[in-house]
Formats: C-alpha cells, structure tokens, sequence
C-alpha cells in the first residue's frame, strides 16, 4: 500500500534481554483534543508533553488553518491562541488529517456548528474509513456533508448557520463520535446529549470540564449519557499530557517476550477507560508492578515495572473491547507466544481502523506459523508457548502504525526473524519508537 514516502522495511530478531527505563511520549487522544479545546477557548493554552507524532501535527495544523495561533516553544511544548467557541474561520485550502481519524472526525465536529465550508481528506488508510458515523449526527445539528460514496473522505462539510442542540444514542462504540458531538454540541444553543451503551475514553468529557465547560455524566438505563450546556465560553489551561498507554503497550510486550527482561515505564496514563489491556496482562499471568499511582493532569498514572515471564491464553471479556480497543494487535502477538488459546469477541470495530486489524493479525500471525480462527467480531489465537513462534516472515503493515509495532515485537520472541514491509507508520503515533527500543536493547534492523 502506498502511504506518505518510501517504505522503510524493518527486521525484528531475538536477542538478549531488554532492559533499563522506557520513556513513553504523551497521549495521542489527549494531544489531538488539548490542541482543540486550546484553539476554541478565548486566550493561550500552554501545553506539555504533548505527542509529536505526526497525527498530531496534522491537527495543529488544521488548528492553525482554522484561524488559531499553534506555537511550539521546545520538544513537547506547545502554545494554542484560541479564537473561542464560534470562532472558526475558513480554511483556505484543504484540510489533510494524514492517517488520523481521531484528528478528522473531531475536527468535523469542532467545524459542524460554525457557518464555513471546510473539505477533508487524509491518506490511503483514511480515505478508506467510514466517516458517516460522525456526518450522520452532525447532520442533526443542521451541517451538510458531501462525500465519496459511503461517506469516504474527502468530505466537503458546511457548518450549520444556526444549529439546533442534539440528543444522540450513538450506533457503535467511539469516543471518536462521542467527541465529535460534543464538540459540535458547544456552539450549539441549549444541552446538547450523547448517550453511548458502553463506556469509550472520556478524555474530551474530562477535558471539556477542565475548559470550564457545563458537562454532566450519568449512568442510567439507557447508558451513560453526557451532558454539555452549549456556547461555553472556554477558558484556557495548562495541560500537562500524560504518557500513552496504548503506545507503552509495545515495550512492555517487548520486556514480556525477550527472556531475562526487566523495563521499567514511568508516568502511564492508567484511565480505567484505557487501561483493558494492563488488566488483561496481569490475568494472563504477566509480571507487571504498578508502582506510585498518582494522579498527574487530570488523569491516573503509575509506574510500571516489567519482568519477562510465561503466559497463559485467556478470553477477553467483550465488555471490556472499548478499554483496550487499540491494544488488540499487541495482545494477539503476545497470545501466539502464550500456553492456550486467547480469545477474542466483540471487537468488530478493529475492522474499520488504520487498516482491517484482525485481518492484518490473522495473515501476518499466519505467516509467522500461528494458527488464527477469526469471525466478523472475533478473532482466536492459538499460542505456541514461550519459545515456540517459527517467525521468519516479512509482514505487510498496511499504512497501520500498530500492526507494524505489534509485529516488531513479536520477532523479538520469535525463532527466525520478523520483518515489516513498511515501518514508516509508526511515525504517526510514537516516532521514537525504534531509537527507544533499541536503547533497551532491541535487535531492530532497518
Ligand atoms: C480514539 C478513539 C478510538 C481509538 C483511537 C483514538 C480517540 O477510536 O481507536 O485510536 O482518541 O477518541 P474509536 O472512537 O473509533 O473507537
């Protein structure tokens, strides 16, 4: 598949143990989101630690684009002037959002209830993604979206003029379109209500209230069901971003896999809303320490330390899909290493992001000499144990920035090695990914 650039092909290969501290960039869905609150709040938003990857700099770029002033003073450190809620001017040019849906489907949102005419687009693996299911609801509100057919991008959205507030249930479970009507909801007059059946990440919840907007988030019978008080007048904040879990994933699986390994991964964001995949390790049997839990911007953090050591195959509890969604490629290469059969249900939504996930999965674990059964919304691996994955595989990462990583990792543990075709992706979410990998002592060859 052809992305941004040349392919870069990277090779994995087991080695010694990995070791020493693995410092984790800042949260990916907390960078898209600070640098939007910052651009529609009244006045400077200083933010720290924010994700320089480049999905992220797609967003401040569309921020700037959209009339904010988006600085960065040193690594991590970034300024926002915001134009407030409303303030949205319109962009001169095409809006690309590269590979990030994150970044298109809540900067739609943040445009939908302001009167301007803004038109989206985004690689190969985005232009591919549905995006109705943020269109359908921002049609609610009064915005017109005129896509490819079935609603790929590029999207050419005209705001509503004088959008009306919305109650929403939405179809599936995303913190993409819960956030993409909220943030349409704020230049909405009166309370604007998105209902979701299972709970997804609720950092723009968090977020709006830091901003000082009205929200208000109850379990009932229907769900949990979120309240904003629209037109808020936002006022800016300091936002320090904690460090990603979902990205933290791979060199703990790493530390996991390689014998004799010991890593320690300080300041992980541990929202119970994005923390499925660490709880899930601890059933299969895995030696992580959480260490100094605090709480550090708003958000739960601990330190992890991580001791290599055998695992055991389990079932995931569907319920638990939304806490962990991103971390599915990452367990299915830690289960073709584990003793018995890990099993998978209710992650539909993997078939719709970056790339087909459980496909990705199923062909390269395949090609690795691992057995996977797979359904629409489920998918089974069939570990090898501890030493038994043949590798020897090149892998197609398929524009998909966590199929490359998941891949890498497991030919860390693999008897011959693992390749990806293309390890430039991993640039859009932890661009230091290989550099920090291999200060841990990772064989990585590219
Ligand atoms: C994200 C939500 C999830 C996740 C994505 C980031 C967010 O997507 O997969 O990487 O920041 O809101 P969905 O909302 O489509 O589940």
């Amino acid at each position: 598949m052809a992305g941004h650039g040349e392919a870069q092909p990277m090779r994995a290969t087991a080695g010694g143990p990995l070791r020493g501290v693995a410092e984790i960039p800042g949260d990916k869905s907390v960078s898209h989101r600070a640098l939007i609150l910052g651009a529609l709040s009244v006045g400077e938003t200083a933010i720290t630690g924010l994700l320089e990857g480049q999905d992220v700099l797609d967003t401040g770029r569309a921020m700037a684009a959209f009339g904010a002033s988006v600085e960065r003073d040193g690594p991590g450190a970034w300024r926002v002037q915001g134009v407030g809620v409303g303030g949205f001017r319109e962009p001169q040019d095409v809006i690309d959002c590269g590979n990030s849906g994150t970044g298109v489907r809540l900067i739609m949102g943040a445009a939908a209830t302001t009167d301007l005419t803004a038109t989206f687009t985004g690689d190969e693996s985005l232009r591919s993604r549905p995006m109705g299911r943020v269109t359908d609801p921002l049609a609610l509100f009064g915005a017109e979206a005129r896509g490819r057919r079935g609603g790929r991008l590029p999207i050419t959205l005209t705001g509503a003029a004088e959008p009306v507030p919305v109650r929403y249930a939405t179809p599936v479970a995303s913190a993409q379109v819960k956030s993409a009507v909220l943030l349409a909801g704020l230049n909405a007059p009166g309370e604007t209500v998105v209902i979701e059946k299972e709970p997804t990440r609720d950092h723009t919840e968090r977020m709006l209230a830091g901003f000082g907007a009205e929200v208000g988030v109850e379990t009932t019978a229907e769900g949990r069901v979120v309240t904003l008080v629209g037109q808020p007048e936002l006022r800016p904040q300091r936002i320090a971003v904690p460090r990603d879990p979902s990205s933290a994933a791979f060199p703990v699986a790493a530390a996991l896999l390689a014998p004799g390994s010991e890593v320690r991964v300080p300041g992980i964001g541990l929202n119970p809303t994005r923390a499925g995949l660490y709880q899930t390790l601890v059933e299969m049997g895995a030696a992580i320490e959480f260490v100094d839990r605090r709480e550090e911007g708003g958000e739960p953090v601990a330190d992890l330390v991580v001791r290599h050591g055998p695992l055991a195959g389990i079932e995931v509890p569907p319920e638990r899909a939304a806490s962990m969604i991103d971390e599915y490629p990452i367990l299915a290469a830690l289960a073709a290493t584990a003793e018995g059969r890990t099993v998978m249900r209710g992650v539909k939504e993997l078939r719709v992001k970056e790339s087909d996930r459980i496909d990705a999965m199923a062909r390269g674990l395949e090609a690795c000499g691992v057995t996977v059964e797979e359904g629409p919304d489920w998918f089974i691996v069939h570990g090898r144990g501890a030493d038994g994955v043949p590798g020897g595989a090149t892998v197609a990462s398929r524009l998909d920035h966590r199929i490359a990583m998941s891949f890498l990792c497991l030919g860390l543990a693999s008897r011959s090695p693992v390749t990806v075709d293309d390890a430039g992706p991993i640039t859009t979410s932890f661009p230091s990914f290989v550099p920090l990998m291999r200060a841990l002592g990772a064989d990585l060859a590219g």
